[in-house]
């Protein structure tokens, strides 16, 4: 049984509990079809603010393959949001309906603050450019399986570091094990944010800024390519001037190491050429099919921890976060709730620093 009610940060789980899941999702791999029935009887809700194909069809499959049935929408504007009921008010209704809840939000925090509103486990399907805790358990599966190893990794992350919700979980993910460091390869518009700068540093694991691929590509055992991400943009100009910079093709491939592995969480738009596809060392397809495991192990494990009580819901007269797009901004009535670092404020929702 899990600690924690919910699932909205990986750092919401302990290491143990992480290989816990990862060992579970490689043996439900092995034996698919005897995991049937484990959640009869049970509901997953699919409440998808923004779209997904793999993030809502694995979570959808996953409960199918364990024998227990779904309810949700894959468009907000099919449902009451379009007439302007609150995220709080969805998350009140649909808790009474189901026993398991996979929010995606465009907002950062928005799971965070779901959580505080449901009778249920609430899991982050992905919020806004913040997090997205379970496409990080489908790379932990996927590194499992593919590396045999947590540990030891020179973990190359190329794209949109600033934007990328996968990057910032998997970076904080990865940093909890022994010996890792990561390249950080981006333009100097799309660096990793400093929050995530602030837990390397506080956890002491290495890690060095490039702007180039192609300078990175001997020494990496895992490249992790990203997709420019365009929603996130303020403008379309603002967009076009990212788009195209980092290409992994065949040529930087000659120059990665024969044990590399390549990973992207999908989807592609033009940042691996089509052609690496049939190089041995692309595992990204392979990568979409842990994440159905991932999630039915997630998923089992949740269920098993719905029994116990609801996390308090903190209040007070916080100060205003200063990410105006975090959830406490977009909804006022979500209590803000910050943690102290020094002379800092920390949005618990959206990670985002305030200074006293
Ligand atoms: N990796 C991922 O989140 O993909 P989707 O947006 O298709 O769910």
């Amino acid at each position: 049984m899990l600690q924690s009610r919910h699932l909205i940060d990986l750092a919401d789980l302990s290491v143990s509990e992480w290989e816990e899941i990862t060992r579970l999702a490689c043996d439900i791999r092995g034996h698919i079809d005897d995991y049937y029935g484990a959640c009869r009887g049970k509901i997953l809700a699919t409440l998808f603010y923004e779209p997904s194909t793999r993030t809502q069809m694995s979570f959808q499959t996953a409960m199918l393959r364990l024998g227990g049935r779904l309810i949700g929408f894959d468009n907000p504007g099919n449902s009451s949001v379009s007439k302007g009921e609150s995220l709080k008010d969805t998350i009140r209704v649909v808790s009474g309906y189901a026993d398991i809840l996979a929010l995606r939000h465009p907002v950062p925090g928005a799971a965070r603050a779901a959580a505080l509103y449901s009778r249920v486990p609430v899991i982050n399907a992905g919020d806004g450019g913040h997090l997205h805790p379970t496409q990080t358990l489908t790379d932990l599966v996927t590194l499992r399986q593919e590396k045999g190893t947590f540990s030891g990794l020179c973990i190359g992350l190329c794209g949109d570091l600033k934007n990328g919700r996968t990057v910032h979980s998997l970076i904080k993910a990865m940093a909890g094990f022994p010996h890792n460091r990561f390249v950080l390869i981006s333009t100097p518009d799309l660096t990793i944010p400093s929050y995530i700068k602030d837990y390397l540093a506080a956890v002491g694991c290495p890690y060095q800024e490039l702007d180039n691929l192609m300078e990175a590509m001997p020494e990496l055992d895992v490249l992790y390519m990203t997709r420019i991400q365009q929603e996130r943009f303020a403008s379309p100009e603002e967009y076009e001037r990212q788009r195209g910079i980092y290409v992994l093709d065949r040529e930087k491939m000659k120059r990665g190491k024969k044990d590399l592995i390549v990973l992207h969480p999908l989807p592609r738009v033009d940042e691996i050429t089509v052609e690496v596809d049939d190089d041995p060392r692309a595992r990204y397809f392979e990568q979409t099919e842990y994440g159905l495991f991932a999630r039915m192990a997630l998923i089992m494990k949740m269920t098993e921890a719905a029994g116990k009580r609801l996390e308090s819901v903190r209040g007070g007269e916080e100060p205003l976060c200063a990410n105006p797009d975090c959830i406490t901004n977009r909804e006022r009535y979500v209590p803000r709730s910050f943690r102290k670092n020094g002379d800092i404020l920390v949005c618990d929702y959206c990670e985002e620093r305030t200074l006293l």
